[in-house]
């Protein structure tokens, strides 16, 4: 099995903060970085834009793993990149021309994801899937960080493991993943794991490490 990528989202950072709270998760051991884009629209939410990936490009020389929930995505997708996304995804639903959408991302020479919401199935990117660098299941509706964990995304895993065969494809989930869920996570086929509160929860920097280490292990 592959090694297990921890990518922290940075949606529940204390934003006050957010240079020194990108800084303590590179220290405590994690893999990429996680950004919850989020435009009021596709999401009933607003958080940042490229300017705040632009301010944490130099803080850290992790994978920054964007997660554009904007719809369209298409017309943000060069600034995204110009910034320093290293892994632009973005959602099936967001747009008629995924397809169009993901040869952008290429375009700009990054990482191209895909995520599916909980009721998209994950037959919505059998025709993409060539294009494909990451998939991300959502276990939770997007929009807010601290959401429980939505089961059922334990078998969209194993599909989307499944439909990527042997191709160098990495399958990511993000909401509601803890310690109690990342085992059976990574069984259905999962290599990349979000995680906001089960790590910022507190905001106290001293617990960062344990926390990452917590869902490694399980
Ligand atoms: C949800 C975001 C997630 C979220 C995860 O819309 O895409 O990345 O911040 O937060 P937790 O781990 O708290 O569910
Ligand atoms: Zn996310």
């Amino acid at each position: 099995n592959r090694p297990i990528k921890i990518s922290p989202s940075i949606l529940s950072a204390d934003f006050a903060r957010l240079g020194d709270e990108v800084r303590a998760i590179e220290e405590a051991g994690c893999d990429w970085v996680h950004v919850d884009v989020m435009d009021g629209h596709f999401v009933p939410n607003i958080t940042i834009g490229p300017l705040i990936v632009e301010a944490i490009r130099p803080v850290t020389k992790l994978t920054l793993d964007v997660h554009l929930m904007i719809a369209p995505a298409d017309p943000y997708i060069e600034a995204f990149a110009k910034a320093g996304s290293d892994i632009i995804t973005i959602h099936a639903e967001a747009g008629p021309h995924l397809d169009r959408s993901l040869q952008a991302i290429k375009a700009q020479g990054k990482k191209a994801g895909v995520s599916l919401n909980p009721a998209t199935p994950v037959s919505a990117i059998q025709h993409v899937i060539d294009k494909l660098d990451l998939i991300l299941i959502m276990s939770v509706n997007p929009g807010f960080g601290g959401q429980a964990f939505i089961a059922e995304s334990l078998t969209k895993v194993a599909q989307a493991k499944a439909l990527a065969g042997d191709r160098d494809i990495d399958i990511e989930v993000d909401g509601g993943v803890d310690p109690s869920n990342a085992g059976a996570l990574a069984k259905a086929g999962a290599n990349a794991l979000v995680a906001g509160s089960a790590i910022y929860k507190g905001n106290d920097p001293a617990t960062y490490a344990a926390r990452i280490k917590a869902i490694r292990e399980a």
